[in-house]
């Protein structure tokens, strides 16, 4: 039969892609841990027995393939990967190769490259982006790892992807090891950065006295003007435009405890550890986190004590187009932020962990297919092709901050003085704009004094080299 690649896991992202790999020409065999899932799918197809083969066993899938066989794997991350890949193993032979498709941390891929290479088999970890329609027409793929691995997964992989408008393909080798599941990881914390950000100006202008129907209208208008079009912004306008049968707001009766599978705080977690500071990516995670505590929130909210501000509602008034027009300015920095922090994660992260990232590259993959997709994603790619060493991203953009800045501030104390809204992203990004555009640190100057009162830890100065101490009165 002659497969030139397997697909193990027919969830929606696994025969999605199938589908969408077969009908580029390639012969695909695939496997499902229930065999009636892959009969039910394969009942679905008339690429059935053309180009698409169904198996129930490992054997007789294994059999089907083209050596060196070619096998994604698009099961849950995690545990059902790793019994995958157990099962699996047993019946490949040296050479073989596994794609592990899912939302891993790029430590575990390291550790499964490591132990499948011990015998003697080749492995490479390839997150994917877009959902279920991404997979059907063309996702984007961030894979890792042995560079002639890739090579012989290019072709396939290659003809799956989105294309970006300049007819490149949504995927790059981004590097050794772990790369592409490192990269996918801090897609994922982007993401969850950007759909908060968008979450928040949803809130801001429902509690300014706008409709839902307004609130689509007016992100219309946003994305007309072109900046900030997006997927992600395309999806806020259907959340705003989503009714129930009595044609009230869908939205309303959405339960607000925010799920969550690990890649944002994996994220937040690793930018942690390695010192790079990303505010708005970790708001976005504890926002989640937030939005899990829905019981101490009801009773906190029903002890009485009063903490929405008497003015919540309605608060935009008279000068709706001002403020929205402020907002507006906000949420642009406010993404681009993001982004900066994101790339600077991966900068920094490719330096600990020498994965060999060329982030022009991996950006441009961002172009399409992804859940990033959108304008911004072309001037951030030339940004750092015209300057990869440019310092911060935000430094490519020097209109949107001389526009926007004030503004940005004005919608946030404004919100802030009125109501009891929180945006965790929209603050945070601020307050990384402010802090990575201040030469001198007021309050880290404090704290290094503080430090060295109670501990003597020293301090340095900014006119004199060395380390110093200063002789403080006794205090406890
Ligand atoms: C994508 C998404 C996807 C991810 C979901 C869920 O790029 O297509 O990132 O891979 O699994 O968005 O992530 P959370 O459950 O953590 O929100």
């Amino acid at each position: 039969m002659s497969c030139d690649c397997g697909i193990i896991g027919l969830g929606v992202m696994g025969s999605n892609l199938a589908l969408n790999i077969a009908e580029k020409g390639f012969r695909v065999a695939v496997f499902n841990r229930t065999y009636a899932k892959t009969v039910e799918f394969l009942g679905t197809t008339p690429l059935a027995g053309r180009s698409l083969f169904g198996f129930e066993h490992y054997q007789d899938f294994v059999a089907a393939l083209t050596k060196p066989r070619k096998v994604l794997i698009l099961v849950q991350a995690g545990a059902a990967t790793d019994a995958t890949i157990k099962s699996l193993r047993e019946h490949l032979e040296p050479n073989d190769i596994i794609v592990d498709t899912g939302n891993a941390h790029f430590k575990d891929q390291g550790r499964r490259a490591a132990e499948l290479e011990a015998g003697g088999l080749r492995f490479l970890g390839m997150g994917i982006s877009g959902g279920e329609e991404g997979a059907r027409k063309g996702p984007a793929f961030f894979p890792g790892g042995t560079l002639s691995v890739w090579e012989e997964v290019r072709p396939i992989v290659e003809a799956a992807a989105a294309k970006a408008d300049d007819g490149r393909p949504c995927v790059t080798m981004n590097g050794k090891g772990g790369a592409g599941s490192c990269v996918k990881m801090f897609h994922n914390a982007g993401e969850y950065a950007i759909l908060q950000i968008w979450a928040e100006v949803f809130d801001v202008m429902r509690h300014g006295g706008m409709s839902n129907n307004d609130i689509a209208a007016e992100l219309q208008a946003w994305k007309d003007k072109g900046f900030l079009t997006s997927y992600m912004l395309d999806i806020t306008i259907e959340v705003a435009k989503a009714k129930l049968h009595s044609g009230n707001p869908l939205s309303d009766v959405v339960r607000d405890k925010i799920g969550s599978k690990g890649t944002g705080l994996w994220s937040a977690q690793e930018a942690l550890e390695v010192g790079v500071p990303a505010p708005s990516l970790n708001a976005a995670v504890i926002a989640r986190q937030m939005s899990m505590f829905k019981d101490e929130r009801t009773q906190n909210a029903s002890c009485g004590i009063r903490v929405l501000p008497p003015v919540s509602w309605s608060f935009i008034g008279a000068d709706k187009e001002a403020f929205l027009c402020k907002l507006y300015h906000a949420t642009k920095l406010a993404i681009i932020a993001s982004y900066a922090q994101m790339f600077q994660c991966l900068r920094e992260l490719d330096k600990v962990y020498g994965f060999g990232i060329h982030l022009p590259s991996t950006i441009a993959t961002f172009r399409a297919g992804c859940i990033l997709k959108g304008f911004l994603l072309t001037p951030m790619t030339k940004a750092f092709e015209a300057n990869p060493n440019l310092s911060n991203l935000l430094c490519a953009f020097p209109e949107a901050l001389r526009d926007g800045l004030q503004a940005y501030r004005d919608m946030l104390s404004e919100v802030t003085a009125k109501t009891s809204v929180s945006l965790p992203v929209l603050s945070a990004s601020l307050v990384y704009i402010n802090t990575m555009f201040s030469s001198v640190l007021m309050s880290a100057q404090v704290v290094s004094l503080q430090r060295d009162v109670f501990g003597r830890h020293g301090f340095e100065r900014l006119d004199e080299p060395g380390s110093h101490s200063h002789q403080w009165p006794e205090l406890q």
